[in-house]
């Protein structure tokens, strides 16, 4: 009958033991996972933990500042965070397809995460936010098939660290719980998946930093009413996608020709299968006329109703 208090004491007094006095890097990317095992680590080896939180210029709006305010600030993980947008966005110039995109993503942040890493050689243990159902998932997850997924916890082996990965035996609730018990912030435990690639595979084709302006600054208002409708809870994934279509509109007496904003929000318990969220409308009309006029270049808002499958969660 083990509570999180002993699970905390158990893995502080582990990772004491393995670690010895040797250092730990741990590839931060604001998630819950990477969070709870930075804080837990820190608890643990204090500032002989570095994370690196690779800053892709693909994050939501705020993200960046509220991670390094939550774990840097607040509770003194020791983070590097890498300002790499330009790089990620050089390489991603003139890039259509879905496929190559993600690939471009993941293996930028390899080179980067790389890069860092080098700088720190006295480091041994790299530390991953595996969890339990990523251990009996790997090798059989079908949805890397289907899209090929890139997250921190993908850091190739080559790398030559020794792994520390203190939440293999926990669930993801379990894992909420346990972020809550090490004093990271409600929303941040609580806050939906959100994919490696970032909002570079949900402006779709070409991404220009005009489009992802587009899609973060969309993607805010509608996390902000869906909060204060009092839904971000009860919806597991909710956010905006640029299709990259224009379309004619009319804004006073005049004709635009502007994007449309597609809002994909599903209910899912495991992302394998989900439904589209029932958003009432008094709500999604809320969203869309703020989106149309605080975004610019908005004309039109979209409400995807397919489940998955046959779609996607994600639209690339
Ligand atoms: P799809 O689009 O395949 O998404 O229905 C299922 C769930 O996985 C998330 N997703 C990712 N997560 N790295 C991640 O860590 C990725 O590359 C990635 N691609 C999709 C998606 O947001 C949804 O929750």
């Amino acid at each position: 009958n083990w509570t999180m208090d002993d699970f905390i004491d158990m893995q502080v007094k582990e990772i004491r033991e393995k670690v010895g006095d040797k250092k730990v890097i741990l590839g931060l990317s604001g998630g819950v996972d990477s969070s709870v095992t930075a804080v837990l680590i820190h608890k643990a080896i204090g500032d002989q933990l570095t994370c690196i939180f690779v800053d892709h210029g693909l994050l939501r709006k705020n993200e960046a500042d509220q991670v390094m305010n939550a774990l840097n600030r607040d509770l003194g993980v020791n983070i590097i965070k890498v300002d790499a947008a330009d790089r990620f966005l050089g390489q991603l110039k003139g890039v259509t397809d879905p496929e190559k995109k993600r690939k471009i993503i993941g293996k930028e942040f390899v080179e980067v995460f790389n890069e860092e890493a080098k700088k720190m050689d006295d480091a041994e243990f790299l530390a991953q936010g595996t969890l339990y159902t990523d251990v009996i998932e790997s090798g059989t997850d079908t949805a890397q098939t289907i899209k090929s997924h890139h997250n921190v916890g993908g850091l190739p082996k080559k790398l030559g660290f020794k792994l520390i990965e203190p939440l293999r035996s926990l669930f993801k609730d379990e894992t909420r719980e346990l972020g809550e018990k090490l004093g990271i912030p409600h929303e941040l435990v609580w806050r939906q998946p959100f994919p490696g690639p970032g909002l570079g595979i949900r402006v779709i084709g070409e991404i220009t930093p005009e489009k992802l302006e587009i899609v973060r600054e969309s993607d805010a208002i509608l996390r902000e009413e869906i909060a204060k409708a009092g839904l971000d809870e009860k919806i597991w994934q909710y956010f905006t996608v640029l299709p990259g279509i224009r379309s004619v509109g009319v804004m006073g007496d005049g004709r635009t020709y502007d994007y449309a904003v597609a809002i994909r929000a599903v209910t899912s318990i495991d992302g394998m299968t989900a439904d589209f969220a029932k958003i009432p409308w008094d709500v999604l009309q809320k969203i869309s006329v703020r989106i149309v006029n605080e975004v610019d270049h908005v004309n039109r808002i979209l409400y995807d109703v397919t489940s998955k499958p046959p779609s996607t969660i994600e639209y690339e």
